[in-house]
């Protein structure tokens, strides 16, 4: 038998879990920062709504009806439909970047736990300088770094490998709730903070001059990834659903905490950045220099630090059960692999791969893989992978999605999983995957080149 969530609302934690996360957390607040504040925000949320939605709607329904492995999944719908059962190379696609993704987000993910210790052992009370310097040491420093990028794939392994119930479950229960509490108390603490006031109007005042091709197609990006949508890592979490909840409102759920994580986060990191004069387009180092040194400032450095750093990486590590769940399941369902061997074979597998970026950002840092091409030509192993995931795989994942549902699977077993027959939402739904979404997927993939 296969297993299932024990409730809705576990589900709804878990796909929660698997949304929230380092896009969130560590990157929505640079992207913010770095594409000019409110004309980002504006468009996030534009994708988070048209298009992240539609397409959680899409892969939750299709992997409740499939009821496996993304493989499976695909093969058995396509069947249903009387489509070509090649419509399983989505399976293919969803298994190779779910698990390209885990490769170089565990090496991030593995900083947040890195900084754990370092923020207890008193890092806060170091000088402007020595902080910068601390981080610097991490990422020139390939054996640390491949520590904490072991010890987040450990944790991974050994909650997946425990199955839905007893695991991703038991994980989440504890994890989400623990993760909002501490949101809520950064968040309280920035409003005293004194720079509450310059962080609303950065984030919600939108200037949009700075508006470009660029920025939009970089939002859009954005909230894919951050919504975890477009390669059936939900799908794989949807195979767990039971028939009576419903698809729609849970998938709408997900959007809006996720979307409301990303502005909280928002507002718990800049008020404290402009408070103490500083500038919030940090790049990727906001949250691990520019922000220790704004703690720094305050009385309560040490507590400050600690949670946020914990909220980072329980963040990440309920994000990155849904990236190695969907293979763990298609060795189990096809291969007859029992799940602790799948998720320690397939954990090593990505732990070793992921030495790549672990790499990129020393030994290998001037290692630039494709510089044949201009585009790339600075671009290390961790950029590319980067790359290949968010500007191809995420987008033709998401596209073929839309083309399954907006022009394959039969209109009648579509309706019958959604239950909303009839209903003008229905429609928005249906015609925004069938057209609005392919077309704004189109614009990104040909945007990107
Ligand atoms: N959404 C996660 C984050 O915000 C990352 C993630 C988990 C993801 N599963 C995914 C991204 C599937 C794309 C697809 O950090």
């Amino acid at each position: 038998m296969q297993q299932k969530w024990s409730s809705g609302w576990v589900f709804l934690l878990a796909a929660i879990g698997s949304a929230v996360g380092l896009a969130n957390i560590w990157r929505f607040p640079y992207m913010v920062g770095a594409n000019g504040g409110g004309a980002f925000v504006l468009v996030y949320i534009l994708s988070m709504l048209c298009i992240a939605i539609p397409m959680l709607i899409s892969e939750v329904l299709m992997g409740r009806r499939g009821g496996a492995d993304p493989v499976y999944s695909m093969e058995f719908l396509a069947r249903e439909s009387g489509v070509s059962p090649h419509w399983r190379a989505f399976g293919w696609l969803s298994l190779l970047a779910t698990l390209t993704i885990l490769c170089f987000y565990s090496v991030i993910a593995g900083w947040s736990f890195a900084y754990i210790p370092k923020v207890l052992g008193g890092l806060s009370s170091n000088s402007v300088e020595d902080i910068r310097l601390e981080y610097e040491m991490l990422i020139a420093s390939p054996v640390e770094m491949a520590f904490w990028h072991g010890i987040f794939m450990f944790l991974t392994i050994s909650i997946v490998s425990r199955g839905i119930q007893n695991g991703i479950e038991t994980a989440v229960k504890v994890l989400m709730p623990g993760l909002f509490i501490i949101l809520l108390v950064l968040v309280a603490f920035s409003l005293y903070s004194g720079g509450f006031e310059d962080a609303l109007n950065y984030i919600f005042n939108p200037d949009f001059s700075k508006l470009n091709v660029e920025v939009v197609l970089m939002a859009i990006g954005s909230a894919f990834f951050s919504a975890s949508v477009g390669i059936g890592a939900m799908m794989t979490y949807g195979a767990y659903l039971k028939p009576d909840v419903s698809v729609p409102g849970t998938a709408a759920a997900v959007a809006f905490v996720d979307m409301g994580v990303a502005l909280l986060a928002g507002l718990a990191i800049f008020p404290i950045i402009f408070a103490n004069g500083m500038d919030p387009d940090g790049g990727p180092g906001l949250v691990f220099v520019t922000l220790p040194i704004a703690f720094a400032n305050t009385d309560y450095s040490v507590l400050l630090g600690t949670l946020f750093f914990a909220l980072l990486a329980a963040a990440s590590l309920t994000s990155a059960f849904s990236l190695l769940e969907p293979t763990v399941l298609w060795l189990n369902k096809n291969h007859g692999v029992k799940r602790i061997w799948g998720a320690w074979g397939v954990g090593l597998i990505v732990w070793l791969v992921g030495l790549g970026p672990v790499f990129s950002f020393n030994i290998l840092k001037d290692f630039h893989p494709m510089a044949t091409i201009s585009r790339f030509e600075e671009s290390t192993i961790f950029d590319l992978m980067d790359f290949t995931v968010t500007s191809i795989f995420l987008p033709l994942g998401a596209f073929m999605i839309c083309i399954f549902i907006g022009w394959r699977m039969k209109t009648a077993n579509i309706s019958q999983e959604l239950n909303l027959e009839g209903s003008p939402l229905f429609t928005v739904w249906y015609y925004s995957v069938k057209f609005l979404v392919p077309l704004a997927l189109l614009a990104v993939f040909l945007g990107s080149f």
